[in-house]
């Protein structure tokens, strides 16, 4: 079992990771609540493979169980599936001393956190992350948030779990591009802070291997991303750190209206894409974007995308990201060391090439 404490005085929680944690959820929560329902928020997809596993395993600690899936994808993360959700937690008769389960991708763990955020004002909730994005990078961090048709995440809060328990043996029947998608989220966190999960990733040499150290790299990522997340909860300084080729990679995912990318594909050619640049400006070491490039094309990760330019800067310009007449952009010096770096907005088409 590997542990891993996240600080955040009162709201301090625990991440744990082992293979067949899946199980062992109800006695685990059991320690954590004394609730008598328990709500388990899933998908289509995920709900069928691993929702009576975790139901009889609370049900085994003495929770009365109730599972609400909605259809699988980001088209459900919306204020309607939202409401829908509501309705099945009062019709269970859920009371402010029980608690929700989100047991998914980052749509479940979004969208039923922030169910678990807000029904009656807020109850306790527990993260069991299935695909290997929310493993590593959305259950952590107590960010949840639904889309609106105005954009994505624009409903949302800041509301932390009681705990994550993250099962690697789950991400078995992940789809190969959602494993690809989450691995380019690991790839960033060896890019901006850890050049030894870089080469780590980069001697992975196929994907059953990958599978096999799934849970030393999360271990890893998550390690990261809490410390980050305890010196910036409310995402106001260093945590945009983790926004390295988000910038570009959104701007690209929402051009191509968010169905020929995945999330992780664009950030792998934001950060390619970035990184060119910061080469060419003499802010990064040379070569450290083909380094860059090899391991994302190893995953089936693209590395460049056919874009127009101008389109990427309006849609840059709308990114709740910019403030005033600068910009923040995170780059890296190097593998290993990543930065803030805020410039001019009249200079941004320097480093979009
Ligand atoms: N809260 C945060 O800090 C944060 C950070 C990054 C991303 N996000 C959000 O996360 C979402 C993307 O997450 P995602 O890629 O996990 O999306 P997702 O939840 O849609 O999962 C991807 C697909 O994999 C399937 N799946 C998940 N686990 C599986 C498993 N073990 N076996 C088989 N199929 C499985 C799902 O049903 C879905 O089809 C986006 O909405 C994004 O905004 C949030
Ligand atoms: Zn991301």
């Amino acid at each position: 079992m590997r542990t891993i404490t996240v600080a955040l005085g009162e709201k301090t929680y625990n991440i744990e990771i082992a293979a067949g944690l899946l199980d062992q959820i109800g006695a685990k929560a059991r320690v954590l609540s004394q609730a008598v329902k328990a709500a388990i928020i899933s998908d289509s997809n995920v709900d069928p493979l691993y929702g009576e596993r975790l139901e009889r395993s609370l049900a085994a600690s003495g929770f009365e169980v109730t599972r609400i899936v909605f259809a699988a994808g980001e088209q459900s993360k919306n204020l309607t599936v939202l409401g829908q959700v509501y309705d099945e937690l009062a019709r269970a008769g859920l009371t402010r001393s029980d608690l929700i389960l989100t047991l998914g991708g980052g749509v479940p763990g979004d969208l039923g956190g922030f169910a678990a955020a807000t029904f009656l004002r807020g109850i306790d909730f527990i993260q069991v992350p299935t695909s290997l994005l929310a493993q590593i990078d959305s259950s952590v961090g107590g960010k949840v948030a639904i889309d609106l048709p105005s954009g994505k995440n624009l409903a949302g809060s800041f509301y932390q779990p009681k705990a994550v328990f993250i099962d690697p043996d789950l991400l078995k029947t992940l789809p190969l591009r959602f494993l690809h998608d989450g691995l380019a989220e690991a790839i960033k966190y060896g890019c901006i802070r850890d050049a030894g999960l870089f080469a780590q990733i980069a001697a992975v040499k196929s994907d059953q291997e990958l599978l096999e150290q799934a849970d030393s790299i999360i271990e890893t990522c998550c390690n990261i991303k809490a410390r980050i997340v305890e010196k910036d909860e409310f995402d106001t300084g260093e945590r945009m750190l983790l926004n390295f080729g988000h910038t570009i990679g959104h701007a690209i995912e929402k051009c191509c209206g968010f169905t020929t990318y995945t999330h992780g594909e664009g950030v792998g050619i934001g950060m390619v894409q970035m990184t060119r640049q910061t080469e060419k400006l003499g802010l990064t070491a040379a070569g450290t974007a083909e380094e860059l490039s090899r391991v994302l094309k190893k995953f089936a990760l693209p590395v460049t995308a056919v874009f127009d330019a101008q389109e990427i800067l309006q849609a840059m310009a709308l990114d709740k990201k910019k403030s005033g007449k600068k910009i923040n952009l995170v780059i890296i010096e190097k593998i290993g060391v990543g930065r803030l770096h805020k410039i001019d907005w009249q200079d941004i088409p320097a480093y979009i090439g």
